[in-house]
Formats: structure tokens, sequence, C-alpha cells
């Protein structure tokens, strides 16, 4: 089975393209080939390189789409229809050489993601959901897990950054997760690969502060799609608003919020 629509198609089409660039360059982050200027100029030069890729291809397929992208920001067109594109999620991995990042494009048609791809190049690991058509990975169907009890669950979060203005409040969230679950809770450092990880049921459950739209709009569908949940820390729909989401197989919802209360 194969999910192959017409904004599908397009998205992959962007992915794949952008994605040898961004192969190349972690070669050379590997090899430590990096510029004199540095990694950091380098990941960021990197950065807007794999983002000028995806923009032109989403563009030539659909010039009249609206775009929000982490680095450029917003082109306003056509509101009802926009792209919401993090081109490298899982930065600070890449830049050390960690074989973990993604990128990630969703589509919002009239407020809500209707599709979604996160894109693993190193892997090869491609996860790609519709509404209404399921969620894949390189083409097979994925459901969320089956574990209802959190206890024997694995979980994800992220953060908190240094800036960050409720640092306390995450290591508080963190100590009481830490204290119910049997397997140490990981942090692999990107948000995008977090929730298709749900999607796909090797993760149970993630919960995040502080992610933006571009971190987590792919990883919506993908979840929706594939069974799983997608709220606030409060169980409600605010997550974008609120800046706290909460992603798990459904069956430990309940457990995790009140973990969170
Ligand atoms: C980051 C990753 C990370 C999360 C951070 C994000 P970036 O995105 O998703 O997992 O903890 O909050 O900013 O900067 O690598 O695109
Ligand atoms: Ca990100
Ligand atoms: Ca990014």
């Amino acid at each position: 089975m194969k999910l192959s629509s017409a904004n599908i198609n397009v998205m992959v089409k962007a992915c794949r393209k952008a994605s040898k660039t961004l192969i190349r360059d972690f070669g050379e982050i590997e090899n430590l080939q990096v510029s004199i200027k540095g990694p950091g100029d380098f990941v960021t030069a990197s950065d807007k390189k794999v983002e000028k890729i995806l923009i032109d291809e989403l563009q030539k397929a659909r010039p009249n789409y609206s775009i929000l992208s982490e680095e450029i920001g917003k082109i306003n067109n056509d509101e009802s229809s926009k792209w919401i594109i993090d081109p490298i999620d899982g930065t600070a991995n890449f830049l050390h050489g960690i074989p973990h990042f993604a990128i990630s494009i969703g589509l919002e048609q009239d407020g809500e993601i209707i599709c979604g791809i996160i894109y693993d190049p190193i892997k090869d690991e491609m996860f790609i959901a519709e509404k209404g058509n399921g969620a894949y990975l390189n083409n097979q169907r994925i459901r969320v897990s089956s574990r209802s009890n959190l206890k024997n669950c694995i979980i994800f979060t992220g953060g908190p950054k240094k800036e960050s203005q409720n640092i306390e409040l995450s290591l508080k969230e963190y100590n009481n997760f830490s204290s119910k679950v049997l397997i140490p809770i990981r942090k692999l450092g990107s948000a995008a690969l977090d929730m298709a990880y749900v999607a796909a049921g090797r993760c149970d459950g993630f919960w995040q502060r502080n992610l933006n739209y571009w971190d987590i709009a792919a990883g919506i569908i993908l979840v929706k799609e594939s069974g799983g949940f997608v709220t606030d820390f409060r169980g409600e729909n605010k997550y974008i608003e609120n800046k706290t989401i909460l992603v798990t197989n459904s069956k430990i919802n309940n457990e995790m919020i009140e973990v969170l209360k």
C-alpha cells in the first residue's frame, strides 16, 4: 500500500530533492570538512540551503499556497492553504554528527493539518500521513502501540532550553514521570521524529513545552492517522496556543495527564 495523492507526491518530491544536500552536508560534518568559519555557520548555511530547495519545489507545484518556515518565516499568499516547514529538525544532532534529524513538512488547509511528511534522510525512513487515508512508514501502514500501563512504557521528551522560562516546571515534570516508568525517559533531540516514533509504535508517549508550530505540524497528522492522541497537557485541543504538547498512543493519555497536573 502507498499514499500517493497529488499533495503527498509534491511533498515527497521536495523532500527527496532537499535530502541530497542534507546527506552531503552531514557527510562533511562527519569528516570534519567544515569550513574555517566553524560548524555553527556551516549548519546554518545547510539549514537555509535545504529550506530554499523545499520552498522552490513546493512553490513550483503550488504557487498560490502560503508558507510558514522556520528560517525565513512567512510567505503570504492564499491563507487557506499553507505549508509548515522545518528544514532540519534536530539541528544540534546534525551539528554534532549524530545521525538523528529530519525534514518536516505539514500542509494546513482551513486551519487544520491534512498532510504531513517527516523524512529521516540518514535512515531513509519516510513517515507520511494524510487525513482519512492513514499513516505510513516507507509505504507500510503504521499504528500506535497498544501499551496501556504507563509504568511499562517508553516515553520521550525534549528541552528545557537554557532560555526557557519554565525550566523548574519542566524538570519537575521530568522527575514526576521518572518515578512512574521502569525504562528511563529518552531525549532523542528531534521533536518531529519523536512524534513520528509515537505514530510508528516505537514510543508510547511524548510530552514537551515550548515547541513551535513547525516542530509539530507534520507530526500532528501522523499521530492522529495512526490512532494516537495529540492534546495539550490538560487533554484539550489548545496545544498550539498553550505551547504544551502531549502525544500518546491514546491508551496512556489519561495517566500522562494525571502526572502533568
Ligand atoms: C528542536 C528539536 C528538539 C526540541 C527543540 C526544537 P530544531 O528543533 O525539535 O527536539 O527539543 O525544542 O527547537 O532547532 O532542531 O529545529
Ligand atoms: Ca525544530
Ligand atoms: Ca529546524
